[in-house]
């Protein structure tokens, strides 16, 4: 269900994450504003990407439907076999009993609904194939497309984090939405 995963909407395929995939990651995440509306920064260099995906493979290795240590895939374009973007399931920064979803995906593809298509593939495997009853997603409140995104995902809840300190007081102001499966 992880090292093997196979997901296909219309017009992607989302699989784990695989050496090809770096230098398309890495072209997205030193984009100019991939990062205005997320607390993490660019990697510094290529290696960083490299290393990231290696870390994917061995997390794939370990993840479990009880303890998923980071569910990376590339959404992978059926139609050029080009990788455009990446998004997962993980522990959340917060709190890591809480499994979140995240996703980003380079400029030239972005505002075609690709990323509404990817989400909600993913959001469905962590419910119907790994079984995951709650899944949260936390969002800049000035991330328009990302709310939508969520927002279309169902009936959400939505709260404001704040009083957040240390290392998570970067979320402070951020929404945390959760998504719960419907029965
Ligand atoms: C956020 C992000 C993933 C959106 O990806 P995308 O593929 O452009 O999203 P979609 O095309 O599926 O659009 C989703 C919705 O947002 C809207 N939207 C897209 N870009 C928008 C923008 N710049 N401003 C306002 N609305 C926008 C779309 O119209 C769509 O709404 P609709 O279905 O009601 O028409 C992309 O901008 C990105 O990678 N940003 C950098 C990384 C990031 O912020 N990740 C999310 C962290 S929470």
């Amino acid at each position: 269900m992880f090292l093997n995963a196979k997901i296909e909407t219309d017009r992607l395929i989302l699989r784990p994450l695989i050496e090809e995939d770096v230098v398309p990651i890495f072209k997205m995440a030193t984009e100019p504003n991939h990062f205005t509306y997320q607390p993490d920064t660019p990697p510094a260099d290529v290696t960083e990407i490299e290393n990231m995906v290696q870390w994917s493979k061995n997390c794939n290795q370990k993840n479990t439907p009880e303890k998923i240590y980071k569910f990376n895939l590339a959404f992978v374009l059926k139609e050029t076999l080009e990788t455009i973007g990446i998004g997962g399931l993980g522990p959340h920064d917060i709190d890591p009993q809480e499994i979140e979803i995240y996703y980003g995906i380079q400029e030239a593809f972005q505002e075609r609904g690709f990323t509404s298509e990817a989400a909600e593939a993913i959001l469905n495997y962590g419910f119907n194939t790994i079984g995951l009853k709650k899944v949260i997603a936390t969002v800049h409140p000035e991330n328009t497309a990302s709310k939508r995104i969520i927002e279309k995902l169902g009936k959400n809840d939505c709260k404001i984090l704040s009083g957040l300190t240390g290392e998570n007081s970067a979320f402070n102001s951020y929404l945390l939405y959760t998504l719960v499966k419907s029965e």
